[in-house]
């Protein structure tokens, strides 16, 4: 059911940075924590799809411009999570130089997606080996998401969580639908060895042209590199199969994210 913010029965304003709710937010945007209790959601879409996946909010606050042609209205989010009215100033001295969002929620950070809890998952698991552009990991999320695969490993991403503003909103909140899970190469080579997966890495200068890809039948862990160096050396020493996605002699490389999704696809099981 929609639920109109301003239906809410009592609105908080803040109308200065020194509210308590202010200082709060500002604590959260400021905090460089690996595992925060805390983060914001930002935008109506990644709200509503956070709260779908379980994620529980603390608050949510509209800018007083967001509210001029009448409150927003937001599916799913229980009705005692109080609403708060911030000066579109406020909002803007907050966020400082970030994008700001008109509409935004704090919410409780949910418990980390590890290694070994995509054993339990279906389907094929992304391994993301040096991707650093936020834009690209997202977008990789959420077709993973589209495409039933078990979830996404960061390696040398940068990212310190995965509750990254850039990130949720990149994945369209799809990030608390499909684990995504940050790990070093180390920890996903023992991951790798001990389950016995086959590895599969797409890579530009393969041999192998990636429609064989379907010969596969069971689940894989795909490889994809990095923006600048491609696949490194320690997941390469894992691989059991190449594969390149054939292009016209004009073009080096494929987006890492158009190359994830055309290999997902390939590989589906859906
Ligand atoms: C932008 S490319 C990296 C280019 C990098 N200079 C390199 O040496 O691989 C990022 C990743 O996308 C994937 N990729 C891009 N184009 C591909 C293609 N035609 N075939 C297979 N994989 C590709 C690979 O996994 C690659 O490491």
């Amino acid at each position: 059911m929609k639920r109109a913010l301003g239906a809410a029965a009592t609105l908080h304003r803040i109308d200065g940075a020194r509210h308590p709710e202010a200082r709060r937010i500002a604590d959260v945007l400021r905090s460089r924590a690996d595992k925060p209790n805390v983060f914001v959601l930002d935008d109506l879409e990644n709200i509503e799809q956070a709260v779908a996946c379980g994620i529980e909010l603390d608050g949510l606050y509209a800018t007083v411009s967001s509210s001029a042609n009448g409150p927003p209205s937001l599916v799913g989010v229980d009705p005692d999570v109080p609403v708060h009215i911030i000066d579109d100033a406020v909002a803007r001295s907050l966020f400082g130089g970030q994008k700001h969002s008109r509409i935004f929620a704090l919410a409780r950070a949910p418990r980390s997606p590890r290694l070994f809890d995509l054993i339990e998952a279906t389907g094929d698991i992304i391994v993301l080996d040096g991707v650093r552009l936020v834009g690209n990991i997202g977008a990789i999320t959420r077709t993973a998401c589209a495409l039933g695969a078990a979830g996404v490993i960061l390696l040398e991403s940068g990212l310190r969580t995965v509750l990254d503003r850039r990130l949720i909103r990149a994945s369209r909140g799809l990030v608390f639908a499909t684990p995504v899970i940050l790990a070093s190469r180390a920890e996903c080579a023992d991951f790798i060895l001990r389950t016995k997966l086959p590895v599969a890495a797409l890579s530009a200068d393969a041999l192998e042209g990636l429609d064989s890809i379907g010969a596969l039948t069971g689940r894989l862990a795909i490889v994809l590199g990095g923006e600048r160096d491609g696949v490194s050396s320690e997941l390469d020493a894992l691989t059991t199969h190449r594969y390149a996605i054939p292009m016209t002699a004009d073009v080096e490389s494929l987006n890492v994210s158009v190359a994830a999704g055309i290999a997902l696809y390939e590989h589906r099981t859906l």
